[in-house]
């Protein structure tokens, strides 16, 4: 890929590909314990009460009736962390299947692939957990600096529900998994760059619409292939509010963004792009490369050969790609953002559904209230 200069002030290289500038970012402060991000947002009140915004009051009576406690899923099941390693997980598409004679896994045997899988795990289940706790924080920004009464009021249940999705993510990898990971260094950065912002919508632009649109699609690709029971209900149960949290964003963003002028758009955009390539630089896994003690360049570039790799990569982004057309923000000014989004090989999910409407189909815990009621 040709350098591109204008890319470097908002993504920190000119080449999006760079490895070495990618690998070059790393967590160097895995042993602390307390991380501290300055937020200058203003809190504001507002003395408007009426209920002006009725596709939100719709969300925030949904969320009062899907609330669901953690204590009840099948936390009795015993999990066998190998054979659902062994089951799982290929979602890196870097498997024994490819010839890998140049690379640094051709000497692994099963062993070692095992190894690898319950690894691959552990970093993606934790990653999950920090990026909730991302969630549950800006969300409680969220209640503080949006002017409006219905979003504070929608606002409040999500931070409940964040608070759950925290909880189960962390009892599962507590209780059944061995081996949690630091938080990830591109998705620190992004999360610090979502709360530092002190313009609300900017909150929900990082968090409901880039970091929650690729939860719902990884969740859903991760409930798909699991056959861990105790996994698979916890999956499905938190895509009933994630995709809640997404319509949320969309509904919100819409109303604010008819009142923007190009040049606020054209921000908007550059931070969607912002976000698109931090979370898919995470995604290079580089902490389990590390910690199986391959050199982490060379396995990197030897994944991104695997055939399914960028399948698996863009559909991370089946559901951001058309929520940010449904915003507006892929065609508007020059079609910046299409032009990255093509680049990053995401666009041809513009016309996917998007979610302003599916989180009532989405919602599994008020399916299995009514089958218990009746
Ligand atoms: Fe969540
Ligand atoms: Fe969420």
């Amino acid at each position: 890929m040709t350098a591109n200069p204008d890319l470097s002030a908002i993504i920190g290289r000119d080449d999006v590909n760079d490895y070495d500038a990618i690998l070059a970012v790393t967590n160097t402060s895995v042993d602390e314990v307390e991380h501290r991000v300055r937020a200058d947002s203003d809190a504001i009140f507002t003395w408007d009460y009426s209920r002006s915004r009725p596709a939100l009051v719709k969300l925030y009576e949904k969320a009062k009736t899907s609330q669901w406690n953690a204590n009840d899923l099948p936390w009795d099941i015993e999990v066998d962390q190998e054979e659902v390693a062994r089951n799982n997980m290929n979602q890196n598409g870097i498997d024994e299947s490819m010839d890998l004679s140049d690379t640094p896994f051709a000497k692994w045997g099963d062993k070692e692939w095992l190894e690898f899988r319950m690894e691959s795990q552990n970093w993606t289940l934790s990653q999950f957990m920090h990026g909730e706790q991302g969630a549950l924080m800006c969300t409680a920004q969220i209640v503080e600096t949006v002017p409006w009464i219905d979003a504070k009021y929608y606002a409040a249940t999500q931070v409940m529900d964040e608070a759950r999705h925290v909880e189960v993510f962390a009892r599962y990898l507590d209780t059944k998994l061995n081996g949690a990971y630091p938080v990830n260094a591109h998705l620190k950065m992004l999360l610090d760059d979502i709360i530092a912002d002190n313009r609300w919508d900017m909150t929900y632009l990082g968090m409901q619409i880039m970091v929650e649109g690729l939860a719902l699609a990884a969740f859903g690709f991760l409930h798909t292939m699991t056959t861990e029971p105790l996994l698979k209900k916890l999956l499905r149960y938190v895509m009933s509010d994630e995709a809640r949290h997404v319509a949320f964003g969309v509904l919100s963003l819409q109303e604010y963004y008819a009142e923007l002028n190009a040049a606020e758009i054209r921000e908007r955009q550059e931070f969607a792009y912002e976000a698109a390539v931090r979370m898919r630089d995470r995604f290079m896994q580089q902490e389990t490369w590390e910690r199986m003690g391959v050199d982490v360049k060379e396995a990197v570039k030897a994944m991104q050969q695997a055939p399914e790799r960028a399948l698996f990569q863009s559909m991370l982004f089946s559901k951001i790609v058309p929520n940010c057309k449904k915003l507006g923000l892929i065609d508007a000014g020059d079609g910046w953002l299409r032009e990255r989004f093509t680049e990053l090989g995401v666009i041809g999910f513009e016309d996917w559904t998007d979610t302003a409407e599916e989180y009532a189909l989405l919602d599994e815990v008020a399916k299995d209230k009514e089958a218990s009621a009746s």
